[in-house]
């Protein structure tokens, strides 16, 4: 068990990634405390529920799961949203909730965590990017800076607290099929099985990444086997590049 008697936060613990996330970490023992919008669909030790965009609950977040779990020493800053078009397709409302959800909770989150997780002795933060938030991937400019964002900050936090024996570092994902890549197709009038196998076909592996093999690579930062990983960007990716 690499993660025995860990207490771990996972948000976006309902969503595709986020449910493996939380499936990996409970197999390796962890206890787990899941956040999302809602968690019927969780199967994590503790539900927390809860809007990211509300400031209050996201800065108040790694409190609860740090009293509710009698510590803690993992965060996974796994929530985001995907904001499609152009940037002159996109209004003030999609530029505040994407940067709210994508990049002002995990910043609330890991400020209020950092101090918890020193006092446990240290941990580990996961944050999630995107190999979009490193390569600029096409038609998404919001999306895309968002998680360059999420990028920028897991490398300042991980130089900042180092020295607290805190390791941050981010899962940059390509095409995962999840419903937020599902949902994607749909809107364009695609079927997404259809529209998946066709894409599958781009990915040198000879398929794009199922939940699983992302949440393999959190546990993996999650835990002591990646102990001198630290500000690392992991580029999840069947071999495929962005552009
Ligand atoms: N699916 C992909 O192809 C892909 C690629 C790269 C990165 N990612 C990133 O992986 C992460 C997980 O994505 P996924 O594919 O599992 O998507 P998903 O839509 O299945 O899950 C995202 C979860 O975040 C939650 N969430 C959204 N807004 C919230 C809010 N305001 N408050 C609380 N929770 C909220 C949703 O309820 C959902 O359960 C995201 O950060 C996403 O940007 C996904």
């Amino acid at each position: 068990m690499q993660l025995e008697n860990r207490k771990a936060l996972v948000t976006g613990a309902a969503g595709g990634i986020g449910q493996a996330i939380v499936a990996r970490l409970q197999a390796e023992g962890a206890i787990v405390a899941a956040s999302d919008l809602d968690l019927a669909a969780s199967a994590a030790n503790l539900l927390i529920p809860g809007d990211l965009r509300d400031t209050g609950f996201a800065d108040g977040l790694a409190k609860a799961a740090y009293d509710a779990l009698g510590g803690l020493d993992i965060v996974v800053n796994n929530a985001g949203i995907i904001t499609r078009g152009a940037i002159t397709e996109t209004t003030d409302d999609d530029l505040v909730r994407t940067m709210a959800i994508n990049f002002d909770a995990p910043f609330r989150i890991c400020r209020a965590a950092i101090p918890l997780l020193e006092a446990n002795g240290g941990g580990a933060i996961v944050n999630t990017s995107s190999c979009w938030g490193v390569h600029p991937g096409p038609a998404h400019p919001l999306y895309c800076a968002s998680k360059a964002a999420v990028a920028s900050l897991t490398q300042c936090l991980a130089r900042d607290h180092a020295h607290q024996k805190i390791r941050v570092n981010a899962v940059c994902p390509l095409e995962v099929d999840t419903p937020m890549l599902r949902t994607g197709f749909e809107v364009r009038g695609l079927n997404p099985d259809t529209a998946i196998a066709d894409l599958d076909k781009s990915v040198p592996l000879g398929r794009i990444a199922q939940p699983e093999d992302i949440a393999d690579v959190v546990l993996f930062l999650a835990s002591d086997a990646s102990r001198y990983m630290c500000g690392s960007l992991v580029e999840v990716t069947g071999g495929k590049a962005v552009y």
